[in-house]
C-alpha cells in the first residue's frame, strides 16, 4: 500500500530535471520557438506539483525515515507491527494532503468517503466480535468447571448407591421382589450398565484408576448387582432376554482380554467371569455365549501368566459349565482350537484340588467332544 505511494512521488522528484533541460533547449540557437514553448508548460505544471509537495513534505519524510526500519528487521512480528503503524502514518499523509489542490476526480473522492465509513464500520464489528468472543469463552470455561462438578456428582452418588443397592442385591429374597415387581426398572437398570461399562472400559484400558476412583467404584458396584442378578435363574433369564442384557454380556466377552494389568481390574474380572458362569447355567445363555465365542475370552484368561490361581479357577469353572455336554459341532470346533488343552492338561497335577478337579473335569468333557465330531 504504501509502496505505490512512494514510486508515484519519486517520480515527481525527477520532473524537476527538466527545469535544467529547458534552459539547455534555450541556449541552442537551434532550437525553435515552439519547443522552448512546450517546456514552459512542463514546467507550469511541474510548479504546481512541487506546491503540493512542499505540503506534504514533513509527512513525506516521516513516511520514508520509517521504511529503512521496517525492512531491517527480519523478524515478521515487529515487522508486521511496523506495517500497522506504518499505515497510520500514510493514513495521516492523506489526511493533511491538500484535496482541492489534487486533480481528483468526485467519483474517487466519494469512494474515498465510502471505503473510509466501511474500513471504520468494520472496525466497530471486530471490536464488538473480539468482546463476544471473550466473553464467549469465559462462558465455556464456566460450562466445563460446572459439567465437572456435575459429573464428579453423578459419580459419587453412583457409587454409594451402587455399593448400597449391591449389598441389598446379596439377598436372594430382595432380587425376586425386584423382578416380579419393578422389571422394567431392571430394563432401565441394564441399559444403564450396557452403557456405563463400555464407555468405562474405553477410557480406562489404557491407563486404569486406581480402586480408590469413585468411577470404578460406581462400575463395581453396577456390576455387582448385574451378578446377584444372575444369580437366580430368574434373573439370568431376565438378562439374556433383554436387548440391554444380552448387548451387555456381549460385551463382558468382548472387553475382558482388553483390560490392562492393574489391582483394580483382578475384582472387577472376578465379577465379569461370575457373571458368565452364572449366565451358562441356562440353556439359551449358553447358546449365546458360546455364538458370542466366549472360548477366546476364556484361553486369553487361561493363557494369562499374571491370572492368579483365583482368577484361573473361575476361568475353569465357565470353561466347565460351558463344555459340559456339547454337542453342536460348530461349538466344539471352535472351542478344540481354541483352548489351550496342554496347559489345562498341566493343572490337573495343581496342588489345589480345586483347581485340579475343574482341569480334570473340563479335560474329559473335550475328549468326549472330540469323540463326537470323529
Ligand atoms: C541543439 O538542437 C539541435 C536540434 O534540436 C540538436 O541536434 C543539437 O544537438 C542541440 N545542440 C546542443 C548543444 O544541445
Ligand atoms: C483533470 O483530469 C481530467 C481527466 O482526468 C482532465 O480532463 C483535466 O484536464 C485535468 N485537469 C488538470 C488541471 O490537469
Ligand atoms: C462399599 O464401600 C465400602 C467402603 O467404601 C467398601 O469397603 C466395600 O467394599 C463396598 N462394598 C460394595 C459391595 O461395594
Ligand atoms: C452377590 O454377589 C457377591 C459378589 O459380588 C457374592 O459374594 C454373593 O454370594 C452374591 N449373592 C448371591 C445371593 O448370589
Ligand atoms: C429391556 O431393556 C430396555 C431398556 O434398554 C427396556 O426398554 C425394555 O422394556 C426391556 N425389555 C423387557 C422385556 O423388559
Ligand atoms: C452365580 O453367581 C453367584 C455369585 O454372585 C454365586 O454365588 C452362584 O453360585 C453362581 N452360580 C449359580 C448357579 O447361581
Ligand atoms: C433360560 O432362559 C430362557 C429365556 O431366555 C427361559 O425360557 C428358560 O426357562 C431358562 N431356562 C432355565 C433352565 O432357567
Ligand atoms: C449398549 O451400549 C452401547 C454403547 O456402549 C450402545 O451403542 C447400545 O445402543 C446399547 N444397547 C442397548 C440395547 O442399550
Amino acid at each position: 500500500m504504501s509502496g505505490w505511494l512512494l514510486t508515484m512521488l519519486c517520480g515527481l522528484y525527477d520532473g524537476f530535471h527538466l527545469a535544467d533541460i529547458r534552459d539547455a533547449v534555450k541556449n541552442n540557437k537551434t532550437s525553435t520557438s515552439r519547443e522552448v514553448q512546450t517546456l514552459d508548460i512542463s514546467l507550469w505544471r511541474i510548479n504546481s506539483l512541487e506546491t503540493i509537495l512542499t505540503s506534504t513534505e514533513c509527512n513525506l519524510h516521516e513516511f520514508i525515515d520509517d521504511i529503512p526500519q521496517i525492512f531491517a528487521t527480519d523478524n515478521l512480528k515487529t515487522m508486521s507491527h511496523k506495517e500497522e503503524t506504518n499505515g497510520e502514518k500514510t493514513h495521516t499523509l492523506f489526511d493533511k494532503f491538500p484535496m482541492s489542490s489534487v486533480n481528483v476526480s468526485k467519483d474517487n473522492m466519494n469512494e474515498i468517503v465510502t471505503l473510509k465509513s466501511k474500513c471504520e464500520e468494520l472496525h466497530t464489528q471486530i471490536e464488538r466480535l473480539t468482546k463476544e468472543k471473550e466473553e464467549a469463552f469465559e462462558e465455556i470455561e464456566r460450562l466445563k468447571d460446572q459439567i465437572l462438578s456435575q459429573s464428579t456428582y453423578c459419580t459419587s452418588l453412583g457409587a454409594v448407591l451402587g455399593n448400597l443397592t449391591w449389598r441389598a442385591s446379596r439377598f436372594p429374597q430382595i432380587v425376586d421382589t425386584w423382578l416380579s415387581n419393578f422389571q422394567s426398572k431392571i430394563g432401565e437398570f441394564l441399559s444403564i450398565v450396557n452403557g456405563t461399562f463400555g464407555a468405562f472400559v474405553d477410557t480406562y484400558k489404557s491407563a486404569f484408576p486406581p480402586t480408590s476412583n469413585v468411577e470404578y467404584q460406581f462400575v463395581m458396584g453396577l456390576l455387582g448387582i448385574v451378578t446377584n442378578i444372575s444369580a437366580s435363574p430368574e434373573g439370568r433369564e431376565f438378562l439374556i432376554t433383554n436387548s440391554s442384557g444380552t448387548e451387555f454380556v456381549q460385551k463382558l466377552i468382548k472387553l475382558m482380554p482388553e483390560l490392562p494389568l492393574a489391582p483394580g481390574t483382578v475384582s472387577l474380572k472376578r465379577l465379569m467371569l461370575m457373571i458368565l458362569y452364572n449366565v451358562s447355567m441356562n440353556k439359551t445363555g449358553l447358546q449365546y455365549l458360546l455364538e458370542s465365542r466366549v472360548e477366546d475370552t476364556l484361553s486369553h484368561c487361561l493363557d494369562d501368566e499374571a491370572s492368579s490361581e483365583e482368577m484361573q479357577l473361575l476361568c475353569l469353572r465357565v470353561l466347565q459349565s460351558v463344555t459340559y455336554d456339547l454337542d453342536k459341532p460348530k461349538y466344539i470346533h471352535n472351542l478344540i482350537t481354541t483352548i489351550p488343552i496342554e496347559k489345562i492338561e498341566i493343572m490337573t497335577s495343581a496342588k489345589r484340588s480345586d483347581i485340579s478337579n475343574a482341569a480334570k473335569q473340563v479335560v474329559k468333557y473335550l475328549r468326549h467332544s472330540q469323540k463326537i465330531t470323529k
